[in-house]
């Protein structure tokens, strides 16, 4: 009788009747939205996701006129827009006209609330482009407002623009070698030193992490480290993944995403995809600082996001991409080998199957 009760207690064959009736729900899902709507998002299981969802897209106008954290996010995407016109072969005589006038008010608006490199960046663009683009109707109008506007801008005037230009040439960087030996001795790191981790060193791996490609460069994320001893023991009961671990975990990060950068929800999975790509690098810079890290799943569980939300005061269009413990590594701690697929698997060419 016992062996008939499953962990969850319930009756093998019940079991396995919802284990079919599963599995023809899932077929059908694939290949009819509705039953995929019904079967995924009747439980709620989404729901986080859409109410931080539905609060980025209610921020996104607010955002465009007043920075918040230094950032404007429409401007952001909208000098980066900018600079890959400038960069066109062959360039347009005329280009942007679509969306110049909402850059030059977005920029008046918000420029008070800029932090000074995204002031000079957008600054630097703009002279550029109307130094190259034929000023007519919207452009012309957008080209008045531009030049009131900018007096009042945060600008240095003598280093080198924040513009297009060839790239550097390169100077003793790694070489594939030396690169793939970092790749390789960073391991995912569970047990570490009982020792405070300076600031500046996170700071500068944060900078390292900063230099990740994100779409548009807007780089809608930000990463809140918990290094308060209570604090960062108390968070680390949020995550599932460190069980076993987490007590002695010196720091602990946060990566945020806020959903505020995007206007169209087609766009959703950027927070994501760019907080992945940094976080790829942070961990790769605390390597090269003698530091340690694990990346740690934030898995959409609803009661664990009410708790997360309860410690962590994040607004309500931001969400946990991924939580990192850092330290410095135990030496005598173990770590798993984790073998890595051959390019063989990994990599695919072309047609091939
Ligand atoms: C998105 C993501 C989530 C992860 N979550 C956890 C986690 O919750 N707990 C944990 O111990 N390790 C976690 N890891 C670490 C992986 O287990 C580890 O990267 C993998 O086994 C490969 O080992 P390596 O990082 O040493 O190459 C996670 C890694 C990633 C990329």
């Amino acid at each position: 009788m016992k062996k008939l009760i499953s962990r969850t207690g319930m009756k093998e064959p019940l079991k396995a009747l919802v284990s079919r009736a599963r599995q023809v729900v899932l077929s059908r899902s694939e290949t009819s939205a509705a039953t995929g709507r019904l079967f995924f998002t009747s439980g709620g299981q989404f729901d986080d996701e859409f109410r931080a969802l539905a609060s980025g897209q209610a921020l996104f106008p607010a955002n465009a006129s007043r920075g918040d954290r230094g950032t404007n996010y429409f401007l952001r995407r909208a000098i980066h827009r900018l600079e890959k016109g400038l960069i066109m072969r062959p360039r347009k005589p005329s280009f942007a006209a679509d969306y110049i006038l909402d850059t030059v008010v977005s920029l008046r608006d918000s420029a008070p609330t800029l932090n000074q490199a995204e002031q000079q960046w957008a600054h630097d663009v703009l002279v550029e482009y109307f130094g190259v683009v034929e000023k007519r109707g919207a452009i012309a109008e957008a080209a008045e407002i531009f030049t009131a506007v900018r007096p009042q801008l945060a600008v240095a005037g003598s280093k080198t623009p924040s513009v297009p230009a060839t790239r550097a040439k390169a100077q003793s960087l790694p070489s594939f070698d030396e690169l793939v030996s970092l790749l390789q001795y960073r391991k995912s790191t569970r047990w570490f030193k009982q020792t405070t981790v300076p600031r500046e060193l996170l700071a500068k791996a944060i900078n390292a992490a900063a230099l990740a490609p994100t779409a548009c460069n807007r780089q809608a994320y930000y990463y809140w480290v918990f290094d308060d001893p209570t604090l960062t023991q108390e968070l680390a009961k949020l995550p599932m993944g460190v069980s076993g671990f987490g007590h002695n975990i010196p720091v602990l990060i946060a990566v945020v995403g806020r959903y505020r950068a995007y206007s169209h929800v087609r766009d959703r999975h950027l927070i994501y995809i760019d907080a992945s790509l940094s976080i790829m690098a942070f961990v790769q810079a605390l390597e090269t600082l003698g530091l340690a890290s694990c990346t740690i799943n934030w898995p959409e569980i609803p009661e664990r996001e009410k708790r997360a939300r309860d410690a962590i005061p994040m607004e309500s269009d931001e969400r946990i991409i991924m939580f990192i413990a850092v330290g410095y590594p135990d030496d005598t701690g173990l770590v798993p080998h984790s073998p890595k697929q051959p390019e063989a698997v990994f990599g695919r060419f072309n047609l091939e199957s």
